[in-house]
């Protein structure tokens, strides 16, 4: 086994690769120097995130949300004017079932005691919610909708 360092893993990338910039960022943020791996592919596995197909892009038209699971975790889909958001589907507040709320363009307002929510950012817009809910990377492959709960 060995242990990663991000310099090693730095030097030895392309920098003319247009993802450089990224995985640098990405390798950083992840801390590398705190991994271990015993190859190239078990390191790329634990730095890159890992995407699930949790639907259909027809099944989301725009203007709708879309209740999946994921790796046991249930996540609200979004399609705000064609662009794909998604969130937990549990209210910061008191756990609430957002799929069961109301949304209303870019927000959704919890069918519990109202706290309303930006589905794009997952920041709360009004009491009784103060914490913001966990949001995921989207993205889309043809015609799948792809997330990352990681
Ligand atoms: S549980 Fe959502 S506002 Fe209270």
């Amino acid at each position: 086994m060995r242990m990663a360092s991000t310099a090693g893993l730095v030097k030895k990338m392309n920098k003319e690769s247009p993802l450089y910039e990224d995985m640098v960022d990405i390798l950083e943020r992840k801390k590398v120097d705190q991994l271990t791996f015993h190859t190239h592919e078990e390191i790329w596995k634990q730095i890159m995130p890992e995407f699930y197909k949790v639907a259909k892009v027809s099944e989301v038209p725009p203007g709708t949300k879309h209740l999946v699971e994921v790796d046991f975790v249930p996540v609200l889909l979004f399609n705000i004017d064609g662009e794909f958001y998604a969130m937990e589907d549990i209210c910061t507040h008191d756990g609430g079932p957002l799929a069961e709320g109301f949304l209303n363009g870019d927000e959704i307002e919890c069918p519990r005691h109202g706290a309303r929510f930006c589905v794009k950012t997952g920041e709360p817009l009004c009491m009784p919610a103060v914490e913001p809910i966990e949001c995921y990377t989207v993205k889309i492959e043809d015609d799948d909708i792809l997330i990352s709960v990681d």
